[in-house]
């Protein structure tokens, strides 16, 4: 038996799968709502406009959830991104799983209670949370009610930019989605990191 630190309380465990599940959905609808061939769509295009909607709103509310839990308890300090010396950590995370982590060397940054993301993950895990969620859910509430959006910039027309921009934010947070998964593949085991998430534990390298 290993060392196992709990890292994952109920309520993000809880927020976790939900926003796994919503996530999900809106990236199929919205694959499906965007490259649908009207006559042979993924998704009926109706249904796929409703479940869309009905998943972007469920999803502000389980954000608000994670932003209230988040903020207001412990676990913000895992959030809490230290620009001095970024750099660095990044370059040394990096070069462990392109190089070190094949030739079994140990993690520069191993995971323990005060210290439960290493910086690339950190990074990742802030600008998902705190900059793209935001801005996919802003942009995605100003499409629900476009008569909020300003009809001209800079000669362009608003509403098209802001569908743009929300289709980007939404690639990128789909690229996020496949790199995340891939990673929580190298734990102890390929499947322990699932395992943590669903009952809290971590179990840490020998
Ligand atoms: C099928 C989809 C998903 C799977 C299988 C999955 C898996 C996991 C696992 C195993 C962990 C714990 C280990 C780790 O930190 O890497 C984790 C943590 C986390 N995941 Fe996911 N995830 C999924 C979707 C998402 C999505 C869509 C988001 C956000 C857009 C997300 C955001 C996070 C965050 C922020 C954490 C760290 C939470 C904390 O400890 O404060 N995950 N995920």
């Amino acid at each position: 038996m290993g060392v196992k630190i709990y890292l994952y309380p109920f309520w993000l465990r809880i927020w976790h799968w939900v926003n796994a599940i919503l996530i999900i959905l809106l990236i199929i609808t919205g694959i499906s709502m965007q490259y649908s061939n009207p006559e042979y769509p993924l998704i009926r295009f109706d249904i796929a406009v409703t479940i869309h909607n009905l998943s972007g709103i469920l999803l502000t509310a389980s954000y608000m959830f994670f932003l209230i839990f988040n903020l207001g308890g412990p676990n913000r300090k895992y959030y809490r991104l230290q620009i001095k010396g970024l750099g660095n950590r990044l370059m040394k995370q990096f070069r462990y799983y392109i190089s070190g982590i094949f030739k079994g060397e140990k993690a520069p940054f191993p995971i323990s209670e005060k210290r439960k993301f290493n910086p690339l993950q950190k990074l990742t895990y802030v600008l998902t949370m705190y900059i793209g969620i935001p801005l996919i859910l802003i942009t995605g509430w100003a499409l629900l009610f476009p008569e909020v959006i300003i009809h001209n910039f800079l000669g362009a027309s608003g509403l098209y930019l802001t569908a743009l921009f929300h289709v980007m934010i939404g690639f990128f947070l789909s690229i996020f989605l496949f790199i995340h998964i891939y990673f929580a593949t190298i734990g102890k085991t390929a499947a322990s990191n699932f395992r943590a998430m669903i009952n809290g534990w971590h179990e840490a390298h020998d």
